[in-house]
């Protein structure tokens, strides 16, 4: 199973393995993060699931849609690596992704 990284908000890494098919959201949630809350459930409303995204692995990312991006000018974190983890589906080309969940806004 390809695997994630996932860094908290305390800069503690962990390496969970992802089932190909979810999204990034819903493997770190389902990995224990409570800190991600994604409360929209993954409807790219709520901006809540924000993470910053390796750079390395910037173009097998999916495109950044007009809503996803509308929703990240709500941060104040944003940053260029920022993108909602839900609009990321995980697959075996992402291998050893590594994802550092944003401060809270
Ligand atoms: S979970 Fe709400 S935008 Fe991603």
């Amino acid at each position: 199973m390809p695997k994630l990284q996932v860094v908290n908000r305390e800069g503690e890494e962990k390496t969970v393995e992802g089932e190909a098919g979810l999204t990034v959201m819903e493997i770190i949630r389902d990995s224990g993060f409570d800190e991600l809350l994604a409360l929209c459930g993954g409807c790219c409303s709520c901006a809540t699931c924000h993470v910053f995204v390796d750079p390395a692995f910037k173009d097998k990312l999916p495109a950044v849609s007009e809503d996803e991006d509308d929703l990240l000018d709500s941060s104040d974190h944003r940053n260029a690596d920022s993108r909602l983890s839900c609009q990321i589906n995980f697959n075996d080309d992402l291998d050893g992704l590594r994802v550092t969940i944003a401060p809270e806004d």
